[in-house]
Order: structure tokens, then sequence, then C-alpha cells
């Protein structure tokens, strides 16, 4: 990525997106995800939720998500102020959404006194660790579709729902119906960068408006384009999600055979989430930054990238076992 950024910063080009590296990672993104795709390059990944599910809703609009979403937990209420909409949200056991979880919020449709549910956003890997297959999104955009939805991908973690299908990214987007998706940049390696993938380009008729009123629109865009084409014109994207996704892999199989740590979800991508023992947990963080995700249950998040090394997982594993007992 530096040398990618580095490379970028030889003489002039003309700002906010108009040169050669921006040209080159749209074209880039168009031979994953089809040639009928728009793309823009925002920021960061709140940004990227945030204006993609502006653009393709009204402010009488709701969007259902699960109550795990980022966009519903970790965003600071941004997608309710800037797109207006009310954010529905659904338990789930898994960070998943389904079909029967959802039914209801149609009763009011057409119903002057309720708002208008316009999307369903899914997140991909959730936020639970875990990884929608292919039938699960095709499942969620045919009922979507069928009731005069969209379905949104918060991709922040797209590359390694990929490889963990074993999949390229169109059959896991444009293949299953996904309409529009937040593509993760800086969770996969970037140094910062996201982009937002419409699959209709009617939906993206007035993005750069959007993005620019939005406050997302980079001057100097040719770095983060210059990053995105480094990171998917070869396999860096591919290399670099399956290591982090096997790293999660190592360090879910060791701490599942502590007697006293519960791993609370299948290890599916690059998350690891386990029970463990409240009274060990201020210990372990002295050393090691990680989330408690559910206090009352007292579950932990682990996350591993394309950076973590087998040396790191196991002398992680080596104080969580000398310290848990
Ligand atoms: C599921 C998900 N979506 C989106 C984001 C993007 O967040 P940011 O605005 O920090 O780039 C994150 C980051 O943690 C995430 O986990």
């Amino acid at each position: 990525m530096i040398e990618a950024i580095s490379a970028a910063n030889e003489g002039h080009v003309i700002a906010y997106g108009d040169d050669v590296f921006t040209a080159r990672a749209v074209k880039t993104f168009q031979r994953h995800f089809g040639r009928d795709v728009a793309v823009f390059f925002v920021f960061g990944g709140t940004g990227a939720n945030v204006l993609g599910l502006t653009a393709v809703t009204k402010s009488y609009n709701a969007v259902v998500c699960a109550e795990t979403a980022h966009i519903n937990v970790d965003e600071c209420g941004a997608p309710e102020k800037f797109s207006g909409c009310k954010l529905l949200s659904v338990p789930n056991p898994d960070g998943k959404l389904r079909v029967e979880m959802i039914k209801h919020f149609l009763h009011g449709v057409g119903f002057e006194h309720h708002v208008q549910p316009r999307v369903i956003s899914v997140s991909q890997a959730t936020e639970m660790g875990t990884v929608y297959t292919k039938n699960e999104l095709k499942t969620l955009s045919a009922f979507a579709h069928k009731n005069n939805m969209l379905l949104h991908v918060d991709g922040a973690r797209i590359s390694n729902a990929a490889v963990s299908l074993n999949a390229s990214f169109k059959e896991i987007t444009a293949d299953v119906g996904v309409d529009v998706l937040s593509f993760g940049g800086a969770k996969n390696g970037m140094m910062y960068g996201e982009a937002v993938v419409f699959f209709d380009k009617n939906h993206a008729r007035d993005f750069k408006y959007i993005r620019k009123q939005g406050m997302h629109l980079p001057s100097k865009m040719r770095f983060i384009s210059a990053q995105f084409d480094a990171l998917l014109s070869g396999d860096l994207w591919k290399r670099s999600a399956l290591h982090a996704n096997r790293m999660a892999q190592i360090l879910g199989a060791e701490l599942g055979k502590i007697p006293s740590i519960t791993l609370t979800q299948p290890v599916e991508a690059n998350g690891v989430f386990a029970v463990i023992p409240r009274k060990y947990i201020d210990e372990l963080q002295k050393k090691y930054f990680f989330y408690v995700w559910n206090e009352e249950i007292s579950e932990v998040r682990f996350m591993t990238s394309f950076d973590t090394t087998e040396e790191d997982i196991e002398k992680f594993v080596a104080l969580v076992k000398k310290t848990v007992r």
C-alpha cells in the first residue's frame, strides 16, 4: 500500500478523481463485479454505508438491519441523521437476517402512519464473524425485490467473506441480487479508503452530489484509487483475507481447547467470539486490546488481520492459558 501511494505521488494529476489512477481502479472494480457497476471511492466505511443508503432512500423510508449491525450500533446514529431513515433492527443469534425475522415489517406498507421499509441491509462478513451463504443472500434479495425493497451489503469485510465461501466478489454480490455494496479496503490492508458500488446505474444517478454534500469526495482521490488498484488488480486482496481467516481458525481452535472458554460463534471469517469468565478479562486487556462484545454474558471479540502472525497467536494463547483457569 505504501508503495502504491508512493508511486501515485509522482507528478501532477487533476483533483477529485479525474485521474488515471481512479480510471484504472474503477476498471479493476468492474472486472471483479461486472462491467455495468458504478463505483465511487470514499474515505471510510461509515461514510460508505451512510451515503450508499442515502442514495436509495427517502427520509420516510426504513432500513431493516440486524440488531448487531454496524449501522445500528457503531455509527453514532449517522445513518439516521444523514438519510433521515428509521432503522428497524432485528434481534438475531448470529449476526444474520432471515426472511422470517423481517416479514412483519411489511404490515405497514402503504399506511401513511408507518415508515416504509425500502432497504434490507446485511453485513458480510457479519459483525458476529459469520458469513452469509450465496443462497441466504439470494433468498433475502428475492424477498426484498418482491416487496419493492433493495438489498444493501455492508462489506467492510467482504474479502474475508469471499475467501471463506471460495467465491468471487461477483458471485456473492451481483449474481445473488445485491443492489448496493459498501466495499471495505481498510480492514483488508489499505491505509484508508472504501468504495460504494451500485449494481444498477440508475441508483447511482445522483451519487456524485450526495458524496460531495456528504463530505466524502477526496480531492486527492488518486491515493485511494492507487491502493484499490494494488489490492484488487492481482491477488493481494485474496492472499490477505485468506491469511486473516486462517489466523482466526488457528486462534479459534486453540481457544476452544481451554476448558473454561466457550466459543459462541462458528469461525467463518476473521473474528473469534468467546465467553471468558469476567474475572480474567481485565488481566488480558492489560496486554492486548479487544472488545467485550456482550457484557451480560462476558462474551469477547478477537479479530485477526492480514498482518497477524502465527507467533502473535501463539503468544496470545500462551497468555490466555496462563491467565484463564
Ligand atoms: C461491519 C463494519 N462496517 C463498517 C465499518 C466501517 O467503519 P469506519 O467508519 O470506521 O471505516 C466497520 C468498522 O469497524 C465495520 O466493522
